[in-house]
């Protein structure tokens, strides 16, 4: 958008600080995708996002909705590093002597970040899918054994109250994965993190510039913020769900604990057809509402930051205390 010369520490600042309102305002959301992704037919505990978020709040207290944010807090500034130098990376060496990129370039550099983001976001996610869903998981087996306990009412059954499920870290989950299956346990899913992230980066770049361009008032001029922040956020909205089948079987694959009677994957093709056959086609859209909900105000709130240019005012800050 902006074509000023933003500093690396000020666009990481920027991004991070945009992490952090973002994951703060949309985290609930992010949850409750994962759960209603993860529901197989039959065995749904959620009707919709606001059964499952006040669902989760009941069982869970208001911090439940938010269970697995740190690992995303944690992480969101090293993974914005790694996306924004490997952005610079690409673009340098597909422009010709300083020259502007064309679309195709432009896409092609956004395709390479996004690659090297993943080395980040394929473990960030693994670890937060198993904390968002492990909520879900126990309400099933709450719901079941209550069930069992109906089915024998009159007899002598014990109370069979189910034991508190354990409440894993993102730390102990790491080391549990790193010990049983290595590296390749914190990359599980990473094929499909691939073809949901790619294509998302195919669609999102062209829609993005020519939303942004309807709105340019004179051919050579800039277009409006307010224009730019709407385009961001359709064509956001637009490609994630777009590419939500892939997210579906994203958030299948990486999860590492089943409900009840639920299906288990082998990968990514296997994940897609048991999904086609035991579920159908409609299967493959369940939270693609919420994550258009996620992934918008995501992108508004990055681009009012920079817009705003928080991270140059603190930067000038420090540099002139007078100021
Ligand atoms: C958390 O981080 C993952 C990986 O980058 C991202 O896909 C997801 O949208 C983030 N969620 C929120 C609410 O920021």
């Amino acid at each position: 958008m902006a074509d000023r010369q933003i500093s690396l520490p000020a666009k990481l600042i920027n991004g991070g600080i945009a992490g952090l309102i973002g994951v703060t305002c949309v985290f609930p959301i992010d949850l409750a995708k994962t759960r209603l992704q993860n529901q197989q037919n039959g065995q749904r505990i959620y009707t919709s996002m606001s059964d499952c978020l006040i669902k989760t709040i009941r069982a869970e207290g208001y911090f439940g909705m938010y269970r697995g944010a740190a690992v995303n807090l944690t992480l969101v500034t090293p993974e914005k590093a790694i996306k924004l130098a490997a952005n610079d990376f690409f673009r340098h060496h597909l422009s010709k002597d300083g020259q502007k990129l064309t679309l195709l370039k432009e896409m092609l550099a956004g395709c390479g970040a996004g690659t090297c983001q993943v080395i980040v976001t394929t473990p960030m996610e693994m670890l937060k899918i198993q904390l968002q869903d492990a909520g879900r998981i126990a309400a099933q087996k709450k719901i079941l054994a209550a069930q069992g306990q109906l089915s024998t009412q009159g007899g002598v059954q014990p109370s069979a109250e189910a034991p508190a499920a354990p409440r894993p870290t993102a730390t102990q989950l790491t080391r549990d994965l790193l010990h049983s299956r290595g590296i390749a346990g914190l990359y599980k899913g990473l094929g499909a993190t691939l073809l949901r992230d790619v294509p998302f980066s195919v669609v999102y770049f062209p829609l993005f510039a020519n939303l942004n361009q309807l709105g340019r008032p004179a051919s050579e001029e800039k277009s409006p913020f307010y224009v730019s922040f709407l385009a961001g956020c359709v064509a956001g909205s637009a490609a994630a769900v777009a590419v939500n089948p892939c997210d579906v079987v994203k958030t299948r694959l990486q999860s590492l604990q089943r409900g009840v009677n639920e299906d288990t994957y082998t990968g990514f093709l296997d994940c897609a057809r048991k999904i086609l056959r035991h579920e159908g086609p409609s299967a493959f859209l369940k939270g693609a509402y919420c994550r258009a909900l996620v992934i918008a105000p995501l992108f508004g709130i990055a681009q009012v930051v920079y817009f705003l240019g928080i991270a140059e005012s603190l930067l000038g800050l420090l540099q002139d205390p007078q100021a």
